[in-house]
């Protein structure tokens, strides 16, 4: 058998080690605690699951559904964009329903990534940006995101002979794993750059409606002309907790949304149709649950900063997002002190290194675990300090 290059090239598992000694620890019967996994704990609302049962029970939505989705839910995403953010977009040819945000990020790199092109990147960043351009045969070029610069890249530093071969531009804000947030300056500068180079920008917002403090996230599409150059990724995942039934959708220039179709008619046949229902009343239904998740959210992250802060690891609040991006202690690589977290006390918190290597000297908590296990997760967490001592190399 032989493998295609592109399987060698994929990036090991960088948590093969602590996903082994969790597994050990479990098999052991011991409890972890695990503050790792981006996954909303908290039920999708009762009255989308209602319209989802609803759905399934008909047989006309047995069939293959048409890759561009429904119609009606094009125009409740195009609906949910004019209300939410005042962006107008035409539901046939600025909008297209996604397999959750995963699915079309992956898959547009096909659209513009041939071998030798390249991508630029943000560093640390979702892994899939990176990961589709290889698959694409292209190559990544790493922007930097530092807290010294709030963890937004300085496009100026980008060198010329990179911007003559750099065809995509990523973004992400809110931003995993940073907890950063942009504004609507920083999207205006984006555009003209991306104009400036001939870039296509692709943002990816699905952390937009998880907000705390008043805090109200933009969109990539409300900068000007934003349209002309690119297309904003956006998903019902983490607005709704709909992680576990795939769907999201990218909106914005209509040339990209089509190349993105075209892909897409070839390689899937589209969202299950009660899905899309279920979305369809996730975006036009009541918006209530929202402000109730973030409450929620909003509790567990002063809980996690009181108490990184407490023992010295140096943690800032997030004004958006699902993660709190720590500093590990002086001494500590992110993997020895995520290690040393798991072996210690039982708590599994997420490398920094895995989202690259700008990533080293941080670690990654999610806020995405229920109260209860939360609360025993930070008294551990408070006991590490006093088990603290340098990790042996
Ligand atoms: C930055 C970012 N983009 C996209 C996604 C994927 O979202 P979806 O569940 O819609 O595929 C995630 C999931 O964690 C994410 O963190």
């Amino acid at each position: 058998m032989k493998m295609s290059r592109r399987i060698e090239n994929l990036p090991p598992y960088l948590f093969v080690e602590i996903s082994r000694k969790i597994a050990e620890k479990k098999a052991k019967g011991e409890e972890v605690i695990s503050f790792a996994i981006g996954d909303p704990d908290i039920p999708t609302p009762p009255h989308i699951i209602d319209k989802l049962c609803q759905s399934a029970r008909d047989p006309a939505n047995h069939r293959y559904p048409e890759t561009d989705g429904l119609p009606e839910l094009r125009r409740a995403i195009a609906g949910w964009y004019e209300r939410r953010f005042g962006v107008s977009l035409d539901a046939d040819s600025e909008v297209l329903p996604l397999i959750g945000a995963k699915e079309g990020i992956a898959h547009i790199a096909l659209c513009f990534i041939d071998p030798g092109d390249i991508a630029l990147v943000p560093d640390p960043a979702y892994p899939v940006y990176s990961v589709s351009t290889m698959l694409a045969g292209g190559e990544s070029y790493y922007m930097p995101l530092r807290a010294e610069s709030d963890f937004l890249p300085d496009l100026n530093t980008i060198p010329a002979d990179v911007l003559r071969r750099a065809k995509l531009l990523w973004l992400n804000y809110p931003n995993n794993p940073t907890g950063a947030v942009a504004d609507l300056d920083f999207f205006n500068r984006v555009v003209k750059f991306a104009q400036q180079h001939n870039l296509a920008v692709c943002h990816d917002g699905p952390y937009s409606e998880v907000a705390f403090d008043g805090y109200q996230a933009p969109s990539f599409m409300q900068a000007d002309d934003a349209k002309e150059v690119g297309v904003e990724f956006h998903s019902l995942s983490k607005s709704y907790n709909m992680t576990g039934w795939r769907i999201g959708m990218v909106v914005g220039n209509a040339k990209m949304v089509n190349a993105l179709m075209r892909v897409k008619s070839n390689l899937d046949s589209g969202i299950p149709q009660a899905i899309q229902y279920a979305a369809i009343e996730a975006l036009t239904g009541a918006q209530d649950c929202i402000q109730k998740h973030n409450m929620i959210y909003q509790r567990r992250r002063d809980l996690v900063v009181d108490i990184l802060n407490d023992i010295g690891l140096e943690a800032k609040p997030p004004k958006a997002g699902l993660y709190v991006w720590a500093k590990v202690p002086e001494g500590y690589t992110s993997v020895d002190f995520a290690t040393d977290l798991l072996d210690k006390v039982g708590i599994a918190v997420t490398p920094g290194t895995g989202y690259g290597k700008n990533g080293e000297g941080y670690v990654r908590l999610s806020l995405t675990i229920p109260d209860v296990r939360l609360v025993r997760g930070l008294s551990r967490l408070a006991e590490w300090r006093n088990t603290r001592h340098r990790p042996q190399r």
